[in-house]
Order: C-alpha cells, then sequence, then structure tokens
C-alpha cells in the first residue's frame, strides 16, 4: 500500500514506514484491503481512477468552500459547516486543500498530529468521529513552505482523496485557498460531480467583485453554487451584543442577486469566532449558545438538507453500480 510514504514523498524526505498498519478510526471502524498497482502505467491509471471512484462513491455530498478573496474566512466557514453537519449527526470529513497556508489543524486544535496508515490508506486525523486531511499533517514544521507548481498540488490533492481511507461518510467539506487556481480546480476534476459549493465573502466592495469569479468559475465547471455567504458583516459588541455595520453590509446579498445565486446569510465580526480559532475548537461548538451561532447554523441549513433521507440510499446505489 503506498500512502503516508507517497504523500510524504511529495512534500519531505521519505522517512522509514511505520508500525504494522491498523484499522482506522477511534471507533475501530475498518476498511476492505486496497488492491496492489500494476507496474504499468496504463493500468495504474485505471487502477487509479477505480480506487478514486470506490472512495467516492462512499461519500454522500462533497461541498467545496471557494472565495476569490484571502482572509474572508472560508476555513473558519468549512469548520463550522463541517462541525455544524457532524452535531446534527452527520457522518463528516473535512478536508483541506489549500497547499501553502493549511489553516484547519490550527483551528481544529490538531497541530502536530500525524498520519498513520490503516489496512485501507492514510487513516484521515480523528476529532470525535470527524475525519480530517490536511496537508498540514505531513509537514515537519508549521512554518514550512510548500512550493509546487500546478501538477504536483494535483498529485497531492489526487492522493487526499483516492489514498485517504474516508470510509462512508454524509458529507466530505473542502477548504480551498483563496481564488480560482489549481486547487479548487483540481478538486472539481477529480470529484467530476461536487454537489454544490459555498462561496465566502466580506462586504467590501473589492471582494464582492472578486468572489463574481468564484461563482463564474462554478458555472464553467458545472458545480451548483448552493450561495453565498457575507462573513464580517458588521461587528457584535462584546458588551451589548448590538451590530454595527463597520465595512458596510449588503453586498453579498445584491451580488448573490446580480449573480442569480442563492444569500444563504450574514456573518458578523464576533470576538467569539476569531477566540475560538485561536484556541482550536469550533466555533459552533464551543459557543453553540450564541445569537452569531444562529446565524451559522441558518446558513448550513440548504447544506443539512441535501441530505435528508437519501443518502444511505443514493451511496448504497452508487455502490451497487460500480462494484465489479
Ligand atoms: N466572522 C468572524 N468574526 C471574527 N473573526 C473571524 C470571522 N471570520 C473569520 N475570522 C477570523 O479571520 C481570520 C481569517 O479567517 P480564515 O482563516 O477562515 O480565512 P480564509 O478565507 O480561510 O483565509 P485564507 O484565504 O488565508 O485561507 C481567522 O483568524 C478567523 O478567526
Ligand atoms: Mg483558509
Ligand atoms: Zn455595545
Amino acid at each position: 500500500m503506498i500512502g503516508i510514504d507517497a504523500m510524504k514523498a511529495n512534500v519531505v524526505k521519505p522517512t522509514a514506514p511505520g508500525g504494522a498498519p491498523t484499522a482506522c478510526g477511534a471507533d475501530g471502524h475498518r476498511e476492505r484491503a486496497g488492491s496492489a498497482h500494476p507496474a504499468d502505467g496504463g493500468e495504474k491509471k485505471a487502477a487509479d481512477r477505480r480506487q478514486l471512484r470506490s472512495r467516492l462513491d462512499r461519500i454522500g455530498h462533497t461541498v467545496v468552500v471557494l472565495s476569490g478573496k484571502g482572509g474572508v474566512g472560508k476555513s473558519t466557514m468549512a469548520v463550522n459547516i463541517a462541525m455544524a453537519l457532524k452535531m446534527a449527526g452527520k457522518r463528516v470529513g473535512l478536508l483541506d486543500v489549500d497547499i501553502h497556508g493549511p489553516s484547519i489543524p490550527t483551528m481544529l486544535g490538531l497541530e502536530g498530529k500525524t498520519l498513520e496508515e490503516g489496512q485501507d490508506g492514510v487513516c484521515p486525523v480523528d476529532l470525535d468521529g470527524m475525519r480530517v486531511m490536511s496537508l498540514g499533517f505531513l509537514l515537519q514544521s508549521p512554518d514550512e513552505a510548500v512550493i509546487w507548481r500546478g501538477p504536483r498540488k494535483m498529485g497531492t490533492i489526487k492522493q487526499f482523496l483516492k489514498d485517504v481511507a474516508w470510509g462512508d461518510l454524509d458529507y466530505l467539506i473542502i477548504d480551498s485557498p483563496p481564488g480560482t487556481g489549481d486547487e479548487p480546480l483540481s478538486v472539481c476534476q477529480l470529484i467530476g460531480q461536487l454537489d454544490g459549493a459555498v462561496v465566502v465573502t466580506t462586504p467590501q466592495k473589492v471582494a464582492a467583485v472578486d468572489v463574481r469569479k468564484s461563482i463564474t468559475f462554478c458555472r464553467r465547471l458545472q458545480v451548483p453554487v448552493l450561495g453565498v455567504v457575507e462573513n464580517m458583516s458588521g461587528f457584535v459588541c462584546p458588551k451589548c451584543g448590538e451590530i454595527t455595520a463597520i465595512l458596510g453590509s449588503g453586498g453579498g446579498r445584491r451580488m448573490a442577486g446580480d449573480m442569480g445565486v442563492p444569500f444563504l446569510g450574514t456573518i458578523p465580526i464576533d470576538p467569539n469566532i476569531a477566540e475560538a480559532c485561536d484556541s482550536g475548537r469550533a466555533f459552533v461548538a464551543r459557543y453553540a449558545e450564541t445569537s452569531t451561532a444562529t446565524l451559522m447554523q441558518r446558513i448550513i441549513e440548504p447544506i443539512a438538507a441535501l441530505s435528508g433521507a437519501g443518502v444511505s440510499a443514493t451511496m448504497a446505489n452508487n455502490r451497487k453500480k460500480n462494484l465489479p
């Protein structure tokens, strides 16, 4: 089984493999044994495709979080969408494809976690049942800079999808870096049929202009836009809870209207969100009782609605269709 070593070979000098493979996950959930890779290039490609397909067939819904802008809160949204779905009883995976600035490990307090090899691939890091994968788990130090060209990024993202033992999931939430570059493109191409994209913006006009590009990108790649979130929309006073529109607001809603995509809602600048991120806990779990958490839950409703009773049936059907 290639796996961690193959991933590390892309990032750092390969190290000797660890101990014997174990079953993945704290719940002792076990996976089918993977197939050996034929040496022949064409056959290997076909085997890779089959393996990728068989992983994806066990995932009910894939949702990517995008934005044309950096620092607008994509990773924050991805973490909280994933956690809210988990709190709603869904089986959730969270994949960080931000190769240059993976922030998911920090935001979930998983810094320093390393990966283990399981019977059917690389075990994602387990967070109370949520399965998390990030390049951060492969870097030797958080300060390490990753300087790669497109094809290599695509190769790593493919490994993240194909060689990670995701198991059966209701949702895989994917956090991407800003822009419409290699990472989101690789995700769309590799997954083929994403359930949708959540586009994050902030109230500033420039961000709204930039984020249009993300929507155009989704259209080109035929990824449904689940909707636009306007983050950092107003400031929640920590003393009285009143929301002040310090950067203006309404840009996200207008832009969504202009572009003909749903508007999912606004999230104010809330010091508790920043605190939760810094302390490695998902905001929706840590501050579940606050009004901002309620806003966050509302944004997640259309994503949770993708699920319903259909999920297991869909997954079972997919599996039937694709099993040899
Ligand atoms: N609504 C909010 N209120 C307060 N702080 C927030 C809010 N949203 C995000 N932040 C903070 O802003 C910072 C940037 O957020 P985040 O990392 O999620 O953005 P990003 O779009 O993923 O950035 P990048 O483009 O670098 O990947 C984080 O420190 C986060 O805690
Ligand atoms: Mg980010
Ligand atoms: Zn006040």
